[in-house]
């Protein structure tokens, strides 16, 4: 994975179809998407739960880009290996999801992987400030995690300071959660690189219908060019 800041479009599979991730994947490869966004929950860090290392491993088959694995999980530290055997190319843990995110960082990068940390909406950019050496992906929460379709929380001023604070470091900025090509545009002005989109994507689509998943991703990144 070489760095680089240009807008990369994430959508989240847990607005795929639960019986077909396969192919979903292989659509959304298809018509263009950047990465590939996995969100892991517990039903303990979050108020849900999907899927496991052994899915992770078997999404893996799939995905030709990025694998970008977050874990809405709490502890984290005892799945991060079972994450990175799985395939993940990223791995990202929330800062609120324990009290050793230092040492959880360290131990992402120990695996070859590249490590995130998550900051949920209220959580701030300053959270951060002693980790921006030890990451690779800073991911703003705009909803509060658990699901996908939920209304979008701004948090414009937080990318604002946390793109100040990286510098030139190769650190991504992403957005998660309610980003649709309404709220996109805001987003990139302010510093953000990647962008996750879960319902703005797979809304009116499916894998017999995938033009309709390119068609959203296009739109929002029309959104962001005539903002431009
Ligand atoms: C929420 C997840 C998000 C979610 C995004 O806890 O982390 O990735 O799937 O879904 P939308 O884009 O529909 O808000
Ligand atoms: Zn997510």
């Amino acid at each position: 994975m070489t760095f680089d800041r240009s807008v990369k479009i994430a959508p989240s599979i847990l607005s795929a179809d639960f019986a077909d991730f396969g192919r979903e994947i292989q659509a959304i490869e298809a018509q263009g998407a950047d990465w590939v966004h996995v969100d892991v929950m517990d039903g303990h860090f979050v108020p849900n739960l999907t899927f496991g290392p052994p899915a992770v491993a078997a999404f893996r088959k799939h995905v030709k880009t990025v694998m970008d694995v977050h874990l809405m999980i709490a502890p984290v530290d005892p799945y991060i290996e079972a994450f990175a055997n799985a395939g993940a190319d990223i791995i990202t843990a929330h800062i609120e999801a324990g009290p050793h995110i230092h040492r959880t960082l360290q131990a992402i990068r120990a695996t070859g992987k590249k490590a995130g940390v998550a900051l949920n909406p209220g959580t701030p950019a300053s959270a951060v400030q002693h980790l921006l050496d030890l990451t690779d992906l800073v991911c703003v929460m705009t909803v509060n995690p658990g699901f996908g379709g939920q209304k979008f929380i701004d948090m414009t001023g937080k990318v604002a300071d946390l793109r100040a604070m990286i510098g030139d470091r190769p650190v991504h900025i992403e957005i998660d959660g309610g980003v649709d090509p309404t709220t996109a545009p805001a987003l990139i002005k302010a510093g953000a690189d990647v962008l996750v989109a879960g319902s703005a994507v797979f809304k009116g689509g499916s894998v017999d219908h995938p033009e309709v998943y390119g068609a959203n991703m296009k739109a929002i990144r029309d959104a962001i060019k005539a903002s431009a």
